[in-house]
């Protein structure tokens, strides 16, 4: 079977997908403010870089890992409330875009699964 990387459209379809997601965070009164002086356009191709390896495309990753990325706005209080608005924005996309609820599904696991690493804790049982 295609990975979801190829399911999803390869590289065209991450780009899009990642240009429409962040148009949402930015909207999102409950997550934008972690954003405030981020740039943005780095932001993008470090995330359309993210998203291609951990769907099963080529690796092109440069970014931190999800931990040390992350740990700073832990400080400013990021919590699992702000997971859940990333993860619902990023399916609202997708949707959008006419992804398979299928494939939304494991888009959302795979974040799911940084989880802790984004909240720099000790993983928790389900
Ligand atoms: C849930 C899974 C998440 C994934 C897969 C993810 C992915 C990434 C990646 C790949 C980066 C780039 C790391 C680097 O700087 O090298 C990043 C940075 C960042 N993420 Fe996330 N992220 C997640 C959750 C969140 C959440 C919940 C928020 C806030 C609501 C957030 C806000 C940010 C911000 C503001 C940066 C840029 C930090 C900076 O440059 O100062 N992320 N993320």
């Amino acid at each position: 079977m295609d990975s979801l990387y190829k399911r999803l459209g390869g590289a065209p379809a991450i780009k899009a997908a990642v240009d429409a997601f962040y148009g949402k965070v930015l909207a999102d009164d409950r997550i934008r403010r972690f954003f405030d002086g981020v740039d943005m356009e780095r932001q993008r191709a470090k995330q359309r870089g993210f998203l291609t390896m951990v769907t099963g495309g080529p690796n092109g990753y440069t970014g931190k890992a999800m931990r040390e990325g992350h740990r700073h706005l832990v400080a400013q209080g990021l919590n699992d409330s702000h997971v859940d608005a990333v993860i619902e924005n990023l399916g609202e996309t997708l949707r959008e875009l006419g992804v398979s609820e299928a494939d939304i599904a494991e888009v959302a696991a795979l974040a799911n699964s940084v989880r802790d690493d984004v909240l720099d804790r000790e993983s928790v049982a389900v």
